[in-house]
């Protein structure tokens, strides 16, 4: 959830660290913290904030040396302070480290250090990581047998990297991302490509106990065990770090507005990379579905529309509740992950889990040097450019329309050969319409609670636009199959409730609005999502009419996004960095 960056060259090392941390901010901005080495001494400056605001109160940027680490953190262990953000020394100061990930055996390693005279001045599972390296490198004398010593003692999920006052800089990997960026004047060792792609797109990606050591003159690859590694230089895409608000107030917002043109790139594909993903999707005996948080919702219109239209039956399982399902599956199961980073820790444990039963892994993602892309055996991809928000937005409906290119496959052809353009037409289309959004989201700065209420495949757009609320405006809300209504959620309908119906004129337009006069006899505000206007409704959100319903999720989805954005501003809120969360959530 971190994100950490090593950097080793002949320019001054703070203000390229400083700047690859604002652009890996997204993955956790609690604290933050920069070490440098100068003359053989390490410096280190951290705080609590974002990177603007702990950079300008202690100049991060000034901090002299060529060769540095910074770190960026999501609290796990120990609450957010100043003393828990990274870098961690080790008691002599000549070492420091930041780490990503969870140390499960901090407690008994630290323990055993603290027994032998070490002082520990956080609460975090990562500071052993610094004091390990300090015990073997002057055991050692090497920081080659420090760093092997160090990762054959911890338990977990890890990557890191630290830099020892000689001059070296070290990182290792374990079930956590670490890149190695390979410039002209210099290397890299970075979380995500976008740590460095501004000053270089070639790139080594360290497998599962791969160590990297660089001193001044040369990079050399390990495994645990200390024997020499070789990994290929590979290219990544310069576009990897087109990542600017542009004339945007927000990440969010520019995103939001990316739809109408993301959709269509989803939506063009390779076309022998569908099939081969079509004929594993045929082969399979049993087929699964997973994502978490924005992307298990795309898996739930998945199985609704793949069970209509290629008559294929689907189990759609959350990926943290995944290990659970796995009695069911054999090697013959094909299991479809969906998930825009790649790199999300539940998802990584459904695939592996899988992956060892000798079940296939098909995955959409948007990220192609991701982990779970790496792993699977056939990949599409989202193809909606970086999406920083903490939000999923662009890359949820670019899900949507990578399944949907899928299913026409399937059915051949059954969804008509120009969803693309139709679906970008309505996009354009409601993009238009944000300042009625925004009007409504100023009439709802109050709200205490939200129900969204769709049936069918509106169920699962019901479930997204409630965490968009939630996780934007944080505001509580609740996703409900509208037929569930009168079992329950009706007891809550009264004078300050805030209903929100997802109503397009398909089959399950009927049935919506008669739970709108329900709610509304009860005193509720009714707002619709629709594309017919209601009386019943005290506000109307209009979608277009589609000549296909299966697609709507792609269109009413993105009222929700506007809302929950334009709430999050009424309410003082950041859309782009919600408390508490992080983009890319890669611990269990
Ligand atoms: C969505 O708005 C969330 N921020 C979150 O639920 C996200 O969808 C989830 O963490 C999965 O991420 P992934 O698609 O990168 O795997």
């Amino acid at each position: 959830m971190c994100s950490i960056i090593g950097y080793k060259g002949k320019s001054p090392a703070a203000p390229i660290l400083v700047n690859s941390l604002k652009r890996m901010e997204y993955r956790g901005y609690d604290s933050v913290g920069v070490a440098t080495l100068e003359g053989g001494k390490i410096l280190v400056k951290k705080g609590v904030g974002n990177v603007e605001k702990v950079n300008s109160n202690l100049a991060m940027e000034s901090m002299a040396g060529h060769a540095g680490v910074g770190h960026t953190r999501w609290a796990t262990h120990g609450a957010v302070t100043d003393s828990n953000a990274h870098p961690h020394s080790a008691c002599n100061n000549n070492i420091v480290v930041v780490h990503n990930g969870i140390i499960e055996n901090y407690k008994e390693l630290k323990e055993g250090l603290i027994s032998s005279g070490h002082v520990f001045t956080s609460q975090t599972d990562s500071e052993v990581i610094a004091h390990l390296l300090e015990v073997y490198y002057a055991q050692f004398s090497s920081v080659k047998k420090a760093m092997t010593e160090t990762c054959k003692k911890l338990r977990g999920a890890f990557a890191f990297v630290a830099v020892f006052n000689d001059g070296t800089i070290a990182g290792a990997r374990y079930e956590e991302p670490l890149i190695i960026g390979v410039a002209n004047g210099g290397y890299f060792l970075s979380s995500d490509v976008l740590g460095f792609i501004e000053f270089t797109d070639r790139a080594i990606f360290l497998d599962n106990r791969d160590i990297a050591i660089m001193d001044s003159t040369k990079l050399e690859l390990f495994n645990f065990e200390g024997e020499a590694v070789a990994r290929p230089i590979a290219q990544v895409a310069w576009e990897l770090g087109a990542a600017d608000k542009g004339k945007y107030a927000h990440y969010t917002l520019k995103e939001i507005n990316e739809q109408k043109s993301t959709l269509a790139d989803a939506m063009s594909q390779n076309v022998d990379t569908v099939e081969k993903f079509c004929d594993a999707i045929k082969s399979a005996a049993s087929l699964y579905i997973t994502g978490s948080g924005s992307s298990y919702h795309a898996a739930l219109v998945a199985k609704q529309v793949l069970a209509k239209f290629a008559k294929i039956r689907v189990e759609a399982v959350i990926s943290s509740e995944f290990q659970y399902v796995l009695e069911s599956m054999d090697s013959k199961s094909v299991l479809i992950a969906i998930s825009q980073s790649g790199e999300t820790a539940d998802v990584l444990n459904s695939a592996k889990l899988v992956k060892r039963m000798g079940a296939k892994i098909l995955s959409i993602v948007n990220v192609p040097t991701s982990s779970l892309a790496l792993q699977s055996d056939h990949f599409l991809l989202i193809n909606c450019g970086p999406e920083i928000g903490v939000a999923a937005t662009k890359s949820f409906t670019g899900q949507l329309a990578v399944i949907y290119n899928i299913i026409n496959r399937l059915c051949g052809g059954c969804l008509g050969a120009d969803i693309a353009s139709q679906l970008a037409a309505a996009a354009e289309k409601i993009l238009a319409g944000q300042e009625n959004i925004a009007k409504i989201a100023a009439q709802l700065k109050d709200a205490t609670d939200v129900y969204i209420l769709g049936r069918s495949i509106h169920y699962p757009i019901a479930l997204e636009g409630a965490l968009k609320l939630k996780e934007l405006a944080y505001v509580h809300a609740e996703g409900i199959a509208a037929g569930e209504l009168k079992h329950g959620p009706l007891a809550l309908m009264e004078k300050n409730t805030v209903v929100i119906l997802i109503n397009p004129h398909d089959s399950t337009f009927g049935d919506t609005i008669s739970n709108a006069h329900e709610i509304k006899a009860r005193g509720a505000t009714v707002i619709g999502i629709s594309d017919s206007k209601e009386e019943i409704y005290d506000y109307w959100i209009e979608i277009p009419r589609l000549e296909q319903e299966m697609l709507y999720p792609i269109e009413s989805v993105m009222p929700l996004q506007i809302l929950a954005y334009y709430m999050a501003l009424e309410r003082n809120a950041n859309p782009d960095y919600p408390r508490n969360l992080a983009k890319s959530v890669t611990v269990r």
